[in-house]
Parts: structure tokens; C-alpha cells; sequence
């Protein structure tokens, strides 16, 4: 069964560790995500992106692939399905078809429109038990061609937004999506610090967990957040292997073709880096 993201992230609060959310994109993804959760006890997130949802063909079969496979996998852990970014529509769209978390990028819209949007969302929410995501302070990077900048918040909006009732918050804290560039500054733990005296106890959510240093991630963890986004990272691993099986020329070996035997040294990928993910954010044996 679908659960809520609020429990597990208390939880992950009071107890100084954060829940991953990893992003799908197919079935080889989500098995490799719920395999790993389970066999490492973890409590888990699986994101959706709005064009990773487009991808699968839309939400309804994400929301029928996914509750089967806790079925037919015997999926005892928590596990959330979460649309990440969303838009107010694909908001919409995946509660009527049975998400068991939203997010609501509202942050490029004036304050008072994300005011507006969110408050709505929110009561649908609670009314329906689900979890709800703000975000304030655009996450830098591209995601899906939403192109943000990679902002720090301001802690009085984030307390505005955190006040109208959401389960978790995303504050900009100069991280990106996507791989890091060099000269990348680094999170800004002030304004997460700033952040955390607003809104209090609300969890807070760690966009762009890709290529953070285990150290900021270790600081961030202690300073309020209990989720952390990671999706190119697993992107890069299954590339990685599969250029790998595909250059050692084993998809012309036998029936090395067989897109079960093509596609399984990238689904072993994506379970060791969630494995890494889950050590490091201390959510092993917390389901
Ligand atoms: P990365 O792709 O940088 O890991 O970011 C993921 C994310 O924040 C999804 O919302």
C-alpha cells in the first residue's frame, strides 16, 4: 500500500536522518528502487517527475505499475509515490489518480499566486490524507526543460508558505539539479539555518542531491532536512553500466540482445547507488 510522505519524514526528523526520494522512469527503475528499500529496511520516495509521467504514458499506469509491484515484489516498507515539480494541473492529475504525494513547484509564481495555489492544494490534500510539497527559491539546473536559478530562499516567504499547512518544504539553498560545476559555491548552510528558525519543525527537502559531498549532506541532515532528491546520479549509473556491458560487446554474445539481459547491469547500478544514497542519508533499517 501507498503511504504518506508525513509520517516517515517526522520520524526522519526526530531522528537526525533523511528518506530518499529517487526519481523513475520505467519499470527497470522502480524495481531496482523498491528491491533496495526493502532489502535495506529503508523507508522510500519514488518521484515523478511531469515528463518522466509522459514517458511511462501517463500517471494512471506510473500509479498501477508501481502498486503492483509493492504487491507482487511483497513490499513491506514504507514507500511514498511523489510527484516531483509539479505543476498545479499534474498537481490535480495525480491525486485523481492515486499518487500518495504531490509536490507544488509553485515557486515561479509572484508569492501571493503560490500563496493562492498552494492553500487549495493543501486542503485537497488533507481532506484526502495525502502529503503536499512547496517550494520557495527556484532550485537551480534543469529539470524536465524547466530551466530555475538556482535561488536561496527567503526564510519570511518560506515561513508564509510553511504556515498554510504543507507536510514538507523545499527551500533553495543554492543547490542545482544536475551535475555540479566546478566552481559550484557550495549549500548555503545560513539561509538553511535561517530557514529552519521560520518554519520550525516542518521536515525540510534537499533538492539536487547529485554530486553533494557527503559532509554538506551530513550538515544538512542536522540542520532540519529529512528528504533528499536524488535522480541523475542513478541516470549516471545506469549509463555508465550499460556503456559498459554494451563496449565489452556482450549484447552480441548468445542472447546477450535479450533487453532483460541488456538492461540488467543498469538496474544493478541504480540499486548500489541507492544503496550508497541510503547509507549516507542513515535511513538503513528505519522502515
Ligand atoms: P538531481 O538530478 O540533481 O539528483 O536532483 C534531483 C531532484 O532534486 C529532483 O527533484
Amino acid at each position: 500500500m501507498l503511504v504518506s510522505a508525513k509520517e516517515m519524514l517526522n520520524k526522519a526528523r526526530d531522528g537526525k536522518y533523511a528518506v530518499g526520494q529517487f526519481n523513475i522512469n520505467n519499470l527497470e527503475w522502480t524495481k531496482a528502487i523498491l528491491q533496495t528499500a526493502e532489502e535495506l529496511k529503508s523507508p522510500v520516495i519514488l518521484g515523478v517527475s511531469e515528463g518522466a509521467g509522459k514517458y511511462m504514458t501517463g500517471y494512471k499506469t506510473v500509479v498501477g505499475m508501481v502498486k503492483g509491484m509493492l504487491e507482487e515484489l511483497k513490499i513491506t516498507v514504507p514507500v511514498a509515490l511523489h510527484l516531483d515539480h509539479g505543476s498545479y494541473e499534474g498537481a490535480k492529475a495525480c491525486i485523481e489518480a492515486g499518487f500518495s504525494s504531490v509536490m507544488f513547484d509553485g515557486s515561479h509564481y509572484p508569492i501571493d499566486e503560490n500563496v493562492a495555489k498552494t492553500t487549495e492544494l493543501v486542503k485537497i490534500c488533507n481532506d484526502k490524507g495525502l502529503s503536499i510539497e512547496a517550494e520557495v527559491g527556484s532550485i537551480g539546473g534543469e529539470e524536465d526543460g524547466v530551466v530555475g536559478m538556482g535561488e536561496c530562499a527567503d526564510p519570511k516567504e518560506c515561513k508564509m508558505i510553511a504556515d498554510l499547512g504543507v507536510t514538507m518544504l523545499a527551500a533553495g539553498i543554492g543547490n542545482i539539479h544536475g551535475k555540479y560545476p566546478d566552481n559550484w559555491a557550495g549549500l548555503s548552510f545560513e539561509t538553511l539555518e535561517a530557514v529552519k528558525n521560520e518554519v520550525g519543525d516542518m521536515p525540510l527537502v534537499l533538492h539536487g542531491g547529485t554530486g553533494i559531498p557527503a559532509d554538506m549532506i551530513k550538515k544538512a541532515i542536522s540542520l532540519g532536512v529529512a528528504k533528499i532528491n536524488v535522480n541523475t546520479e542513478c541516470q549516471l549509473a545506469f549509463q555508465e553500466a550499460t556503456r559498459k556491458y554494451i563496449e565489452a560487446g556482450k549484447d552480441k554474445e548468445g542472447k546477450g540482445f535479450d533487453p532483460r539481459k541488456l538492461l540488467a547491469p543498469g538496474a544493478e547500478a541504480i540499486k548500489a547507488t541507492v544503496k550508497e544514497k541510503m547509507e549516507l542519508f542513515g535511513s538503513v533499517g528505519k522502515a
